[in-house]
């Protein structure tokens, strides 16, 4: 699948006690929620990611403090910083992804459409490249 990347604006909540953000795994994103990992505790000058996904779907939120997301579709990269809790960018597809940029207190969420699987992962660039010509 090509790669698809777009921002998703998520149920927010707020009054005078503070903000709520609910996500119903079936329903809030543009697939089924199957799995969800949290980074955090990332050093500033530390880069995350530098893979592809063949098919996988993901949605980050950056829940405290920001961090850059980099999506490389073959042709051209895009950068995004993530700092907003009730806000999503979802993810289908090929892209090479880097995070980096990390705030000290960055908690990321990341919600994927699949269980984990290795053979997902494209980890060396070229093959991305030439995968990316085939789709
Ligand atoms: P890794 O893919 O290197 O993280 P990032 O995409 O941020 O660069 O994952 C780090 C380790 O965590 C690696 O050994 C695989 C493991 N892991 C899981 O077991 N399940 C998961 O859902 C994810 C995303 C990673």
């Amino acid at each position: 699948m090509y790669g698809n990347t777009f921002n998703i604006e998520l149920p927010l909540f707020r009054d005078e006690r503070g903000s709520l953000v609910p996500i119903e795994l079936e329903s809030t994103l543009p697939f089924r929620v199957e799995r969800l990992y949290y980074i955090f505790g990332c050093q500033t000058n530390q880069t995350r990611g530098a893979h592809a996904h063949k098919s996988l779907k993901q949605c980050f939120i950056c829940l405290v403090g920001e961090c850059v997301l980099e999506l490389d579709n073959g042709n051209y990269i895009e950068t995004y910083r993530l700092n907003q809790p009730a806000q999503g960018r979802i993810i289908e597809g090929l892209f090479w992804r880097n995070l980096h940029s990390f705030s000290e207190d960055c908690i990321l969420l990341v919600l994927a459409d699949q269980p984990y699987d290795a053979k997902d992962y494209i980890h060396d660039y070229e093959a991305f490249l030439a995968a990316t010509r085939l789709a």
